[in-house]
C-alpha cells in the first residue's frame, strides 16, 4: 500500500487521531528538519504517521540507530519498522518518552496535532520533550494556525521560549514550524 492510501485509510478510520488532511509535505519536511545534520546525535520524533519527516531526519544526516519513533497507530508502527530498518520505533504515545529514551536527545521533531489534544495532554507532550532534551536541545512543531502550539503560560509554566523558524505555504494546509527552547 502506498503512503498517501495508508494515510487516508487511518484519516477515515481514526480521524481525531490523524488531525491532518494529508501528510505534510516534503517543503514542510524539510523546514522541520533544517536545524538537523550528521553532528545531531540522538534524535527523537512524535507522531510519524506513514514517516515523511522520519524520511526528512535521516536525509538531514541522522544514524537510523541515533533515531527512536513515538507512534500510537499499530499499522502505521508496522509500515514504520518496515521502511525504516534500524530506526526505533514505539507503539505508544509520546507523553511516556522519557520512559523509553535517555536523556542527552538534541532535538525532538514533532508532527503530532498538539493543538487538537485537550491542554493537560498537550503539556504532559512537550514536558517529556524536555525531559529527554539536553538543555540546549530543541522541540521542533508545526501547526496550521497562526500561533505557536503551546500557550504562553504553557511556556511560562514550562520555562521556553519560542521562534518561528519557518513558513511553508507549499503545504496542504499552509504551516508554520515553530522551535521551542528552554529560556
Ligand atoms: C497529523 S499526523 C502527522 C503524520 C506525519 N508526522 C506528517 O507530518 O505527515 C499525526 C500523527 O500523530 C499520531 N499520534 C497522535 N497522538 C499521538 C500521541 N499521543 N503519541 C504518538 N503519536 C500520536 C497519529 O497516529 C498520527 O500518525
Amino acid at each position: 500500500m502506498t503512503d498517501t492510501l495508508l494515510f487516508l485509510r487511518q484519516l477515515i478510520s481514526r480521524p481525531k487521531q490523524i488531525s491532518a488532511i494529508a501528510p505534510s509535505s516534503r517543503f514542510l519536511a524539510r523546514a522541520m528538519t533544517a536545524a538537523l545534520s550528521p553532528a545531531s546525535g540522538r534524535v527523537v520524533e512524535f507522531g510519524p504517521g506513514t514517516g515523511v519527516l522520519t524520511r526528512a531526519i535521516l536525509a538531514a544526516g541522522v544514524k537510523p540507530q541515533n533515531l527512536t519513533l513515538f507512534e500510537f497507530n499499530p499499522d502505521f508502527v508496522s509500515h514504520l519498522r518496515s521502511s525504516f530498518p534500524g530506526v526505533t520505533v514505539h507503539n505508544t504515545g509520546a507523553q511516556t518518552a522519557a520512559t523509553h529514551v535517555p536523556k542527552g536527545v538534541s532535538a525532538v521533531i514533532s508532527g503530532l496535532p498538539l493543538l487538537s489534544m485537550p491542554f493537560e495532554v498537550r503539556e504532559a507532550i512537550v514536558r517529556a520533550a524536555f525531559d529527554v532534551l539536553t538543555p540546549d536541545g530543541i522541540y521542533v512543531q508545526f501547526t496550521y494556525g497562526g500561533k505557536p502550539a503551546v500557550s504562553p503560560d504553557q511556556m511560562r509554566a514550562l520555562g521556553l521560549t519560542v521562534e518561528q523558524t519557518a513558513h511553508v505555504l507549499f503545504n496542504l494546509p499552509p504551516a508554520r514550524v515553530h522551535t521551542f527552547r528552554r529560556a
